[in-house]
């Protein structure tokens, strides 16, 4: 049995509850560790209610700047949407907080990470997925999917032991969210033909009147300006999610396939992560030469499904991203979004590198194509067609049968 146990510690009821339960049932010593990816909360009530639990220490890590530097830079530019929709959110922030975890843990001498997931959820698996990349040697311990304890088991568990919540014995939604988006789970929306209830929606309530345009500029993939701003990531992801989600776009609702063989309702909100992978894959449509943006396009969801699938740290995930990161070179322009209610659309795209060729493209007086080139190359394009048409279709038969 461990030790010392470093858990991620949110500061809700569950992971409260963990930290007693596990120095209790356990007789371990407990480090809560809770990473700021964004979420916002009072980290100061979060690091009381730890200490309240029983936790020896309790750390407040902020990692926004790195999560959004090192985590949403690289799937934004991978343009990478689980199930061709979900922009990864949660799956997203787990590697980033289990690092954390591993780095607090060899500072401290522990012998063992902690998170709170049941074992029905995707997140248990990236958290003792990337812990066992990171930290193969740490045990790793999950009280929530042993305890077997109800809501209201944990919440009566909690009151005889004196530790504060802000918990309501009627809790109906998991809320999971991050610089990246918000996720949105359970109550009424386990019903997959209910629609979710309009008080879900927190960062994307409508309250823009009029129409706006704005202005992302890229460098090499990463977004670096708006409407001429220049800012780190992380800040340029929270004002996108201020403006864009002011206009109430960027929801989501889906049934997603989860790891563990489960079809799960979702909703989510994720304003900036969708409207800046729309933008960037719009001016890829300008920078990339044809078949690397095919390419990139076939690899593209492979990357999302590693990332859901708990293998960020992977040798794929790597050996992707120096695919992607290479397929950037040029990708260094301007994105022009027009936003309405309930609407982001590109309306412009600009770069100095730009592949698209006025005199190619244009059908007026300043064309430069050679239509000549065209009859030659389109014969030939569609020679084999042609050839298995005469030779192994119905449009054969007959015509043989009308001959003969
Ligand atoms: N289904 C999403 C995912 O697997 C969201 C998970 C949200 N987590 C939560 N604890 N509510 O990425």
């Amino acid at each position: 049995m461990p030790k010392s146990v470093v858990l991620a510690y949110s500061g809700g009821l569950d992971t409260s509850v963990a930290v007693r339960w596990m120095i209790d049932e356990l007789d371990v010593e407990v480090i809560a560790v809770a990473c700021d990816v964004g979420q916002g909360g009072d980290w100061d009530a979060v690091k009381e209610r730890a200490k309240a639990a029983g936790a020896v220490e309790a750390i407040v890590a902020d990692v926004r700047e790195e999560f959004a530097r090192d985590y949403c830079g690289p799937v934004l530019r991978a343009n990478a949407l689980y199930e061709n929709q979900y922009p990864l959110v949660s799956a997203l922030s787990r590697p980033v907080i289990v690092k954390e975890l591993v780095r607090v843990a060899r500072e401290h001498g522990a012998d063992a990470v902690a998170h709170g997931c049941t074992g029905k959820g995707n997140d248990q698996v990236r958290f003792e997925v990337a812990t066992r990349a990171l930290a193969p040697d740490l045990d790793i311990v999950a009280p929530v999917r042993v305890w077997g304890m109800t809501r209201d088991d944990s919440i009566d568990y909690a009151e005889r032991h004196g530790i504060p919540l802000t918990a309501s014995r009627e809790k109906i939604y998991s809320i999971d969210d991050n610089l990246w988006g918000r996720a949105i789970e359970c109550g009424e929306m386990e019903d997959p033909w209910a629609e979710p209830p309009d008080g879900v929606w927190e960062m994307t309530r409508l309250k823009a009147e009029d129409p706006r345009e704005i202005t992302i500029a890229f460098e090499r993939g990463t977004p670096v300006a708006v409407d001429g701003d220049a800012m780190p990531m992380h800040q340029l992801v929270g004002q996108l999610n201020e403006i864009v989600g002011a206009y109430a776009y960027g929801r989501l609702d889906m049934v997603e396939n989860r790891r563990v063989g489960i079809k799960s309702r979702e909703t989510y909100e994720a304003p900036a992560a969708l409207a800046l992978i729309m933008a960037h894959r719009d001016l890829e449509s300008i920078t990339l030469e044809r078949d690397l943006q095919r390419q990139k396009i076939a690899l593209e969801h492979r990357y999302a499904e590693l990332v859901y699938d708990g293998l960020w740290f992977s040798p794929l995930r790597n050996a992707l991203d120096a695919f992607v990161d290479s397929s950037q070179e040029f990708v260094t322009g301007e994105v022009r979004l027009r936003l309405d209610k309930g609407r982001c659309i590109v309306v412009g795209r600009r770069s100095d590198h730009s592949l698209y060729d006025y005199g190619l493209a244009t059908y007026d007086a300043a064309d430069s194509f050679n239509h000549d080139d065209s009859e030659g190359f389109v014969r030939l394009w569609g020679l084999g067609i042609q050839t298995w048409a005469a030779r192994q279709t119905q449009a054969h038969r007959e015509h043989g049968q009308a001959e003969g």
